[in-house]
């Protein structure tokens, strides 16, 4: 209490000044300095004062630690910190994209493109309450979220990280903010990062811009437009993160016309911070300044000069934290990077870890645990997953809707993998970086759900790859097959050709040549539907990847609820016709972006 940065009373930009006064050099690159938990030793977070630690995709305690392991590792962690010379506390990042999903038993949202297709903000809010809470159950105050790229093109293989390809739609989303961080109150500092307490987390808008508006939708790729037309797609959702006190902002690994966006002080510094008001801290993407300008880092050097000096605050370094630490001091020893710069940059670290109460309320708060995958979290996982089916056809004649289905039939036949799949349903971004299949975490299948929604006489039979055979031998009343893609991430994820995996459309024809058939797509995306596959479907639903509650699928086909979902991306007819979007003269879809039916064949 003998000094201002630790009265909890005192304005935050004079703890901030104060605690800038008190700091050494090696102090302040440490606190701009994210490592990664597994090589953070308890002396290297002291001894270094690194400001901040995270988990990339899947690094966990252990695997399918529970989330009292988390909250003892990261309590770990944030004790070693304030054991520093100064006591200053961690933010502890993750990626909890759709849930706090790297913790097994934790509630999965549906990813973000099937949240687009309910155009709910009030639910996008209600799930960043959720999250926060799960988060912080886990001693984890830092979540890199949301992803507000706007994803012009369905090859790209993040997709399903956007709400959608159009603008509008994504700041709508952006609701998410303030469930995360809490709303700040009237007469709030106008875009001045906000945190309301110790059950929300510190958020991250990423990526910083224009990642959803590569070429050929080519992941990291280059976004070429006018500075007009990346401000009214791109950048917009970005202001609207701010007015609601978003804290951080992370630089995409993509290019603006060429230029990397780590390295262009236009956007980082004169448009992000000086027109657009930021006052949070910007962070690097994961390795970024190592792949900036040469292949492994070979000119790490003119990387960190580049990015540092461009306007990033905090660099996700996150493994190789000395010779980075090493090469920052040298390049402010030597003057290439002004002293005002690194000043700026840690007073923008501690300003998000004051609004935070990091310094008050450190560690975590285990009355929070049961939280953690609650009856009332999945209920709320269950409601979103309704709310984002969309019916895309529903009969062959229109004016003879196949859906809702007869939850009493005698015999159901159930087909496809994607059908019994938890991991499959969850995408990428669950447990792992790529997310993978089976049983990896607590939640509902869709055939799970079909056993609790049909009555008892009903006999549903689920075979993954049905054969001819098995028509043979049985009489099905109506058949329901689920299929899409396998889980993947970030590059691993671009297709150019968008077919539906793993003998998809073998499948479809073989079931519905022989039975009326629903065919659920699991996807994070439209995929390519040739018309005679679309011809033989009696019914077509595209759930995206709707996370752990496979119920909430159930909920809607058997007619418990309306389908109220509406295309996040235009379906395209044909990969050739790709960028295709609203905006482009020829704009011939599929199914228009927005559409959507309900069970009565009202267009919605
Ligand atoms: C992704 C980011 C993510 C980061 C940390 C990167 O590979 O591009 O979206 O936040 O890893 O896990």
């Amino acid at each position: 209490m003998d000094c201002v940065y630790k009265n909890p009373s005192a304005p935050i930009e004079e703890r901030v000044k104060d605690l800038l006064s008190r700091m050494t050099l090696d102090e302040k690159i440490g606190q701009m300095t994210q490592i990664e938990r597994g090589v953070a030793t308890l002396s290297v977070i002291t001894e270094l004062s690194i400001g901040s630690i995270l988990s990339v995709g899947g690094s966990a305690p252990y695997e399918d630690a529970p989330s009292e392991a988390w909250a003892d590792m990261v309590d770990g962690f944030q004790k070693a910190a304030l054991g520093s010379r100064l006591g200053i506390p961690l933010l502890y990042g993750v990626d909890a994209i759709h849930g706090n999903n790297n913790v097994y038993g934790a509630t999965i949202f549906p990813q973000n493109v099937g949240l687009g297709a309910t155009r709910d903000a009030d639910l996008a809010q209600k799930i960043g309450m959720v999250t926060a809470l799960e988060v912080r159950a886990c001693g984890i105050n830092y979540n890199f979220a949301p992803c507000v790229a706007v994803c012009k093109d369905p090859r790209w293989g993040r997709c399903y990280e956007s709400y959608g390809e159009e603008t509008e739609l994504i700041r709508k989303m952006t609701s998410i903010v303030t469930g995360l961080q809490g709303q700040p109150p009237p007469g709030y500092p106008k875009n001045y990062p906000f945190l309301s307490g110790s059950d929300k987390v510190v958020a991250c808008a990423k990526h910083f811009v224009g990642d959803g508006g590569t070429e050929r939708g080519i992941n990291e790729g280059n976004t070429i437009s006018s500075y007009d037309d990346l401000e009214r797609i791109h950048i917009a959702p970005y202001i609207d993160c701010i007015s609601q006190g978003v804290c951080t902002v992370m630089a995409s690994y993509s290019k603006w016309n060429g230029c990397h966006l780590h390295a262009s002080h236009f956007l980082l510094t004169e448009v992000l911070k000086e027109k657009l008001g930021f006052k949070g801290f910007v962070i690097t993407d994961s390795e970024a300044l190592d792949r900036l300008y040469h292949p492994h880092g070979s000119n790490y050097d003119q990387s960190i000069l580049t990015a540092i000096n461009a306007g990033i605050d905090m660099v996700m370094v996150p493994f190789r934290y000395q010779l980075f630490l090493d090469h920052l001091r040298c390049l402010v020893e030597s003057g290439k990077i002004p002293m005002t710069r690194i000043d700026d940059a840690v007073e923008r670290i501690l300003r998000v870890k004051f609004v935070s109460g990091a310094f008050e309320n450190p560690l975590s708060d285990r009355s929070l645990l049961d939280t953690v995958g609650c009856n009332h979290h999945r209920e709320l996982a269950r409601v979103a997953v309704r709310k984002s089916l969309v019916l895309l056809k529903n009969g062959k004649d229109i004016t003879k809707p196949f859906l809702p289905l007869d939850r009493k039939a005698k015999r159901i036949l159930l087909a496809g993998k994607h059908a019994d799949d938890l991991g499959f349903q969850c995408g990428g971004w669950t447990k792992t970086w790529e997310g993978m299949g089976g049983r990896i975490t607590i939640g509902t299948t869709i055939l799970d759900a079909m056993k609790d929604a049909v009555g008892g006489e009903t006999e549903v039979v689920y075979e993954e790859n049905p054969s001819p055979d098995t028509f043979a031998s049985q009489d099905f009343s109506y058949s329901i097959v689920v299929v899409g893609e396998p889980p993947y991430c970030e590059s691993g994820g671009d297709s150019q050709d968008l077919r539906i995996p793993l003998g998809g459309e073998e499948l479809i024809s073989l079931v519905a040549d022989r039975v009326p058939t629903l065919v659920i797509l699991i996807s994070g995306r439209p995929l390519y539907i040739e018309p005679l596959l679309l011809e033989k479907m009696d019914a077509f639903v595209a759930a995206w990847l709707p996370g752990t509650e496979g119920a909430g699928i159930t909920d809607v086909i058997f007619g418990d609820f309306e389908f109220q979902g509406r295309l996040p991306m235009t379906w395209f007819k044909s990969v050739d016709q790709l960028p295709m979007h609203q905006e482009r003269n020829s704009y011939e879809p599929l199914f228009p972006f927005g559409y959507g039916l309900t069970s009565k064949n009202k267009v919605l």
